[in-house]
């Protein structure tokens, strides 16, 4: 058995008469006049295999085991299908189980099962159409986003996940130490070893980071433009449809940049990636649409064309306030937007994309770059309709003493920052990134309701299961 071996999608592609093999996991079976039709996936692309097993081909034994479930190479010849949506199927001569599915307990076979149920068994899910597509749509993403980075020259980066420093001053994070010591097998209970930093594994305070972007910032300023996509942790208390404790993000930065050119960056990136996924997985998006979020190839294809709407903060805040509607949080200057007032102004006001800038200094974090007004900050935020915010980022205060200044202003340690305030010691320069929330594209490209369904093991408050 070699890994180079034909997947389902390639036999869809050859001659009728060909000798060949296919490998997967029954998706279906239904018996009629004595001949089996046996549905076959691989996960290779949306459509399944027709398998057609006539009556004595296989031993009684073979057949008996052939059910949804398992996991089976049939060995025949591709013939015409008579049968709608297929030119062609598998006639079969042999088949080989390697591994059964006992009917009466296989979890996967319940019909219109619900996405809450589907996730109790996230080991078995992708087995079926919709994490199919959701996973396939997945890599596909990944691959576009990576190859958008390379084909404009920019380095791909692998900051730290454990650091000492906190990138968004929101306090967070997950802590990383040694100092639990197990009280035994018996007692399931976690005593404290130590309660002095000093004397844990890295001799401080230490966390999973909430982003790359610090790190991210310093390769930049060497490298000019780079990116960095991996995971990032928050320990927010906040069991929402949108947020996990374990996300990815991809997180660009760019020297030489402004806002301006961080904001065309994040319209072209969000355009590419979108219209990659449009081309290259087209099967599975016509199942989203079919069947997850009926306007779904619309809206995407209308992203895709048309320029997304920019506006500072302070008008957004006048559109809202003249909206007429009731909000449940109210709407005032210095207010963060909440997801109501962003789905407002992408899906009522303006249809489409939104990036909204210049937002009040006080709900952004200490690293954005102070307007003169100094009230405000460089930062910018895309919300997508029905996601809210996608991708948040900025163009980067890069005066140290403005710097210096706005990280005391917000109550952190000027000394774990020393390295971050050295690049504006030593060649400072103009600036900007922003970070894309990976699930949240998927949500919006999927049209997938719960961040939890596009990703494959989801970690929230009072879950980590698998
Ligand atoms: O807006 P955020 O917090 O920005 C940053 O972390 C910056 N350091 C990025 C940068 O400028 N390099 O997060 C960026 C994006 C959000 O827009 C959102 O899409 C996603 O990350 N995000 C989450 N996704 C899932 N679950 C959560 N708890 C998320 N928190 C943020
Ligand atoms: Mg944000």
């Amino acid at each position: 058995m070699d890994y180079r071996r034909t997947y389902v999608r390639d036999l869809f592609k050859l001659a009728p008469r060909t000798q060949t093999s296919a490998y997967g996991w029954v998706k279906t079976r239904r018996d009629s006049k004595g001949i089996s039709f046996v549905q076959l996936s691989d996960g290779s692309c949306f459509k399944d295999l027709q398998v057609v097993v006539n009556e004595g081909v296989l031993s009684a034994d073979v057949l008996r085991q052939i059910t949804t479930g398992a996991c089976v190479r049939f060995d025949g010849e591709i013939v015409e299908s008579p049968a709608a949506g297929q030119a062609v199927e598998l006639l079969a001569t042999g088949a080989e189980i390697y591994g059964a599915a006992d009917p009466e307990k296989y979890p996967l076979q319940k019909k219109g099962a619900t996405m809450e149920f589907l996730r109790e068994i996230s080991h078995l899910r992708v087995r079926g159409n919709t994490f199919g597509a959701v996973f396939r749509v997945r890599a596909q993403a990944a691959f576009a986003i990576h190859k958008f980075f390379y084909d404009r020259g920019f380095h791909y980066i692998h900051t730290p996940i454990i650091t000492a420093s906190d990138c968004e001053g929101a306090g967070a994070m997950f802590a990383v130490s040694t100092a639990l010591e197990s009280a035994g097998h018996e007692n399931p209970a976690y005593q404290l070893k130590t309660k002095d930093p000093a004397e844990d594994f890295f001799g401080k305070p230490a966390f999973l980071t909430v982003s790359g972007q610090l790190e991210g910032e310093t390769m930049a300023l060497g490298l000019t433009n780079i990116y960095t996509f991996g995971p990032t942790f928050r320990a927010e208390n906040s069991s929402t449809s949108r947020h996990l404790a374990e996300f990815w993000m991809v997180e660009p930065e760019m020297a030489f940049c402004d806002l301006e050119g961080n904001m065309n960056c994040a319209e072209e990136f969000l355009k590419e990636v979108i219209g990659h996924i449009l081309e290259n997985s087209a099967a599975d998006l016509e199942f989203f649409n079919q069947r997850i979020e009926p306007e779904l190839l619309k809206t995407l294809n209308h992203v895709v064309e048309s320029p997304f709407e920019r506006l500072t903060y302070t008008e957004a805040i006048k559109m809202l306030e003249g909206s007429g509607e009731t909000f449940e949080y109210p709407v005032f200057w210095g207010a963060d937007l909440q997801s109501e007032h962003e789905r407002w102004l992408t899906e009522v006001k303006v249809g489409r994309p939104v990036i909204l800038t210049d937002y009040p200094k006080e709900i952004k974090a200490f690293y954005m770059r102070e307007n003169e007004d100094g009230k405000t900050v460089r930062a910018m935020d895309v919300l997508a309709p029905r996601i809210g915010e996608i991708i948040g980022g900025s163009q980067r205060e890069e005066r140290l003493d403005v710097l210096e200044r706005k990280i005391q202003e917000f109550g952190l340690p000027l000394e774990p920052y020393w390295w971050y305030l050295d690049l504006r010691r030593y060649g400072s320069a103009p600036h900007a990134g922003f970070g894309l929330g990976f699930e949240r594209l998927l949500m919006y490209v999927t049209g997938m309701k719960n961040i939890r369904d596009v990703i494959p093991y989801h970690r929230t408050p009072g879950n980590a299961e698998f």
